[in-house]
């Protein structure tokens, strides 16, 4: 949102107003504006000019092909974590030897097809080095492989994103990197290319980068000295964005380029190599892209409210106690929209902040407090909790921000709820990039076996 657009009773997002968009669309509805991703995107490029670099993409953050085709215009290779990822950035046009085939966990098929596909693999286990040597031979083929360094740095995040510490699932001890690959350059059908880690997600302090780059660096060293030169040295991804903008001022890649460039460059210069430098940002190019669109089905007011300006039998000024033959469990006003964690999972699943703006009172002054709900029969889905809203009535569009990575990327069918639409817009212009799903998609691969078919 612009300052101008700001002042419009409608939320206005990449030019169009989303009052409209939601009448012609329908709810829920996912909207991503352009401009932001392709903003962010170079802001990467400009803040690490100074070195050689490329920037992927990490595709779990948001896979639909639209946006996968507008960072492959802009350059991005990609960060895969799965075969089905793989085919999505294959489809875009994303260059293959831009593409790294990530995961702790790749079936032998998985690595075939990187293998087949001659995509470079982060290995993630010694066991998986071993794998992929025997499955490359199979082929006749090389891997070119990175490993995963654990590297043992706390990020302060939520412990569900924090990545590489040591407890952490993914990776390789950094204490046991250097004999990995001195055992990687003894297996056949392995070409050493690069190293890699990836640190964690929605970090706002970067300082942890540069211990990151630090132990990362002090292992190129190592690999130096043991005759092992790499192409490229990938820090991973994980800049954080500003989810509550009035308390969180989020990094920005100029920031990250301060905390890493230093450590990366003096020591390309001290042991006279150039490799490059690989980043893997999701949530900061795409985050902030997308917002989306729910309508209110139902609005229900606590017994317990403390105005009494809204109607509904409750006594004004009475904060605490319940109106008589209220359930003292109602202690909330809770607005009930079409969307909830089938379509953004992250406040139920990390305690995320979302920020909510109701998108047809764009001007209406915040009087109540709110509590907004989604559809799902769980009582955790709760996608805003306590927030000052204009006075919500059924059919008003909520408007849920920042929601363009981790949202739709992370969307399910639960409780028979196809999932949504999606759009694009850029400079007032507007493109459907993916269509509603209907009650079809949710039997698309069942089977009813013969005996009991009706
Ligand atoms: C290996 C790897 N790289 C990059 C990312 C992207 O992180 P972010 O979206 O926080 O930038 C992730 C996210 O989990 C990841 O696992």
């Amino acid at each position: 949102m612009s300052q101008g657009e700001e002042q419009s009773a409608h939320l206005v997002f990449g030019g169009v107003d989303v009052v409209e968009l939601a009448e012609r669309y329908g709810t829920p509805l996912y909207i991503t504006d352009e401009s932001i991703i392709r903003a962010n995107f170079r802001k990467y490029k400009t803040a690490f000019k100074a070195v050689e670099n490329d920037i992927y993409f990490a595709v779990k953050a948001n896979g639909n092909l639209a946006i996968l085709r507008i960072l492959a215009s802009e350059g991005a290779g990609a960060d895969v974590f799965s075969g089905g990822e793989l085919h999505l950035v294959k489809l875009a046009g994303i260059p293959l030897e831009k593409i790294l085939f990530n995961g702790n966990s790749k079936s032998e098929e998985e690595l075939r097809t990187a293998v087949e596909s001659q995509v470079r693999v982060s290995v993630d286990s010694l066991d998986e080095l071993e794998t992929l040597s025997a499955v490359a031979g199979e082929m006749g083929k090389e891997a070119e492989i990175a490993i995963r360094v654990n590297p043992d740095v706390s990020p302060q995040v939520n412990p569900k994103i924090a990545t590489g510490l040591r407890e952490s699932k993914f990776g390789i001890p950094y204490y046991e990197i250097l004999s990995t690959y001195e055992e990687a350059a003894k297996l056949p059908n392995i070409a050493i290319k690069g190293i890699h880690c990836h640190i964690g997600s929605q970090i706002l302090d970067v300082s942890v980068y540069r211990e990151a780059t630090e132990k990362m660096m002090n292992l190129v060293e190592g690999l130096h000295g043991r005759g092992i030169e790499l192409e490229f040295v990938d820090l991973g991804g994980g800049l954080g964005i500003s989810y509550q903008k009035e308390k969180e001022r989020a990094p920005t890649p100029k920031d990250l380029a301060g905390a890493i460039l230093p450590v990366f460059e003096a020591k390309l210069n001290s042991l006279g190599i150039t490799p490059k430098l690989i980043l893997e940002p999701g949530r900061s190019l795409v985050g902030p892209a997308s917002i989306l669109v729910s309508k209110v089905n139902a609005v229900k007011l606590s017994p317990y409210r403390a105005c009494g300006d809204m109607g509904g039998a409750h006594d004004a000024g009475a904060r605490a106690e319940p109106v008589t033959g209220q359930s003292p469990t109602a202690s909330r006003n809770f607005v009930a929209i079409d969307a909830g964690f089938n379509l953004l999972i992250r406040p139920v699943m990390y305690d995320a902040y979302h920020e909510v703006v109701v998108a047809n009172k764009l001007n209406e002054p915040a009087s109540e407090l709110y509590t907004v709900v989604g559809p799902i029969c769980e009582s955790g889905d709760i996608i805003a909790r306590d927030r000052m809203l204009p006075e919500v009535k059924r059919g008003d569009l909520v408007a849920i921000l920042d929601v363009g990575a981790y949202g739709f990327s992370m969307g399910s069918q639960y409780n028979g709820r196809p999932r949504c639409a999606e759009v694009l817009v850029c400079d007032g212009s507007v493109d459907l990039i993916r269509s509603e799903e209907s009650v079809e998609d949710l039997i698309r691969n069942q089977v009813i076996p013969e005996r009991l078919k009706l």
